[in-house]
């Protein structure tokens, strides 16, 4: 098997065995493991090598010998050109057995602790549609299809929107319809598309940094209401007013009417002001009879059903009685926080991002929720003994971090706070593995609940119990 006439080999009949971390299927030639794109375990594919390492191949199936009897029928048009929902040729319960096992092996391998058997993953309710935030991206150099470019007709149509290609930061696949997010968010896109076009406003030219429009975010909530974020590139009135105007008359259900004027060449808009053309400047999502505000910047669990099922496993895991203080790190916009605070006497949530601790005290307010106390900062730097001092030592700690995981000195002052119980949530099992190796020497681990956020991705959220010995 495997022939090299040019530098980077094509690997003939290559037979795709199993999937590894990170979601990529692999095959195996000689001592070196494939990685092959859009394939499943029991392909049979003539891989194309892209990249060639010591002991690893990349690479993508140029053809295909055998298809795998586990693969299932992908659902979407753009299955395979664009980056979101990679898992669609596989069974969504073959999703589920290989998510499990990816975080029962990381915290095995990575972890080396005792472990209590790996509770079943908790399924998404919805396989699709279950995403309550979707950025898309404007371009004038959309991404063509196969068909476009082999047909050797001239392409007027340049404009796209929709989500990059991996790997090719000045593509954008123009995205027909989204199997991420429900209605209104695929009828407003191309709305909007649309009416740009026939308007002549320019689409972002990403090489050139230049275009007037440049992003479009929509956040939805399972109240029904919906938030429209547009990024423009350049502050042109005229042109804001009437694409708002036309999409105010065409839509009048959206709640909340939002943009931003970014002229940097970077696409972050952390800095950047938000203004409000209509409607409110803010949605809401609601969980057993609580409020959660959401703001244009606010971080929320963007599968809203799947969020809810999340932090009453959270709750369950912390099992609070109604006397304990409660930290809760990396809290975001305060809704574990909040949605524990009944439970606890006393909450204290941190997260480092001003705006969203702003509106973790906001969420108290409106619910009537006296028991929390939110500070904004890094938490590396925050908690201290002092911060420990002042407002109570833990009984229980939630913890939410970043992919990144805890950084080693909060580990450390978690160690040394001593709090009873531990719930470790965690988008990423391969860093909350190293940090439950270092938390090994006080706390055991006794429950583990892999949890799916995200049907068709190899993402998945893990919830670990850690007791004191
Ligand atoms: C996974 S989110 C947790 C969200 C929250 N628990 C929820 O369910 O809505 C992680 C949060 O950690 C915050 N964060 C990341 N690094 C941080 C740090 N060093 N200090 C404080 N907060 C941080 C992020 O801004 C983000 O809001």
């Amino acid at each position: 098997m495997g022939r090299s006439s040019k530098r980077k080999p094509l690997l003939e009949a290559l037979e795709i065995t199993d999937v590894a971390a990170e979601g990529k299927a692999i095959g195996r030639v000689e001592d070196r493991i494939v990685f092959v794109n859009n394939t499943v375990p029991g392909d049979v594919v003539d891989v194309q090598v892209r990249k060639k390492r010591r002991k690893f191949y990349e690479g993508y199936p140029v053809r295909f010998h055998s298809y795998s009897n586990i693969r299932t029928e992908p659902f979407c048009d753009h299955f395979g050109i664009c980056g979101g929902c990679k898992w669609q040729a596989l069974p969504y319960k073959k999703q589920l057995f290989y998510k499990q096992r990816e975080v029962f092996n990381n915290l095995l391998r990575i972890g080396k602790v005792e472990l209590p058997d790996t509770n079943p993953i908790v399924a998404a309710p919805d396989e699709r549609f279950y995403r309550n935030k979707l950025e898309f991206t404007f371009s004038n150099k959309r991404w063509l299809t196969q068909a476009e470019v082999d047909s050797g007709e001239e392409i007027s149509d340049n404009d796209g929107l929709g989500f990059h290609i991996p790997a090719m930061f000045d593509k954008v696949v123009d995205v027909k319809k989204c199997y991420l997010q429900d209605e209104p968010s695929n009828s407003i896109r191309l709305a909007i598309k649309e009416f740009a076009v026939e308007n002549g406003f320019s689409f972002y030219d990403i090489r050139n940094k230049s275009g007037l429009l440049r992003t479009l975010t929509i956040r939805t909530t399972l109240l029904g209401e919906v938030m429209v974020i547009v990024i423009f590139g350049a502050d042109d009135l005229k042109a804001r007013e009437k694409l708002f105007s036309y999409l105010n008359i065409k839509f009048p259900n959206v709640t909340s009417w939002m943009y931003i004027i970014n002229e940097k060449a970077n696409d972050s808009y952390g800095d950047l002001d938000v203004y409000n053309w209509g409607g409110r400047s803010s949605i809401f999502e609601e969980m057993e009879g609580l409020k959660f505000k959401i703001g244009p910047k606010s971080f929320f669990q963007t599968n809203s059903k799947q969020a809810y099922n999340l932090y009453k496993i959270v709750r369950d895991f912390a099992a609070l009685k109604g006397d304990e203080i409660v930290y809760d790190l990396y809290t975001g916009t305060g809704t574990i926080a909040n949605f524990v605070a009944g439970k606890a006497k006393n909450v204290v949530g941190i997260e480092y991002v001003p705006e969203a601790i702003e509106d973790a005290v906001y969420n108290s307010k409106i619910n009537n929720i006296s028991n929390t106390s939110f500070f904004a900062g890094d938490i590396k730097e925050l908690l201290t003994h002092d911060l420990l001092e002042k407002n109570g030592f833990p009984d229980v700690v939630i913890t939410d971090p970043p992919r990144s995981g805890m950084h080693a000195d909060v580990v450390h002052t978690l160690l040394n706070a001593g709090p009873q119980k531990i719930v470790y949530v965690s988008c990423n099992s391969a860093t909350q593995a190293r940090d439950i190796n270092i938390l090994d020497v006080r706390y055991r681990v006794t429950k583990i609940q892999p949890v799916d956020m995200f049907p068709h991705t190899h993402h998945v959220e893990n919830v670990v119990l850690l007791e004191r010995r």
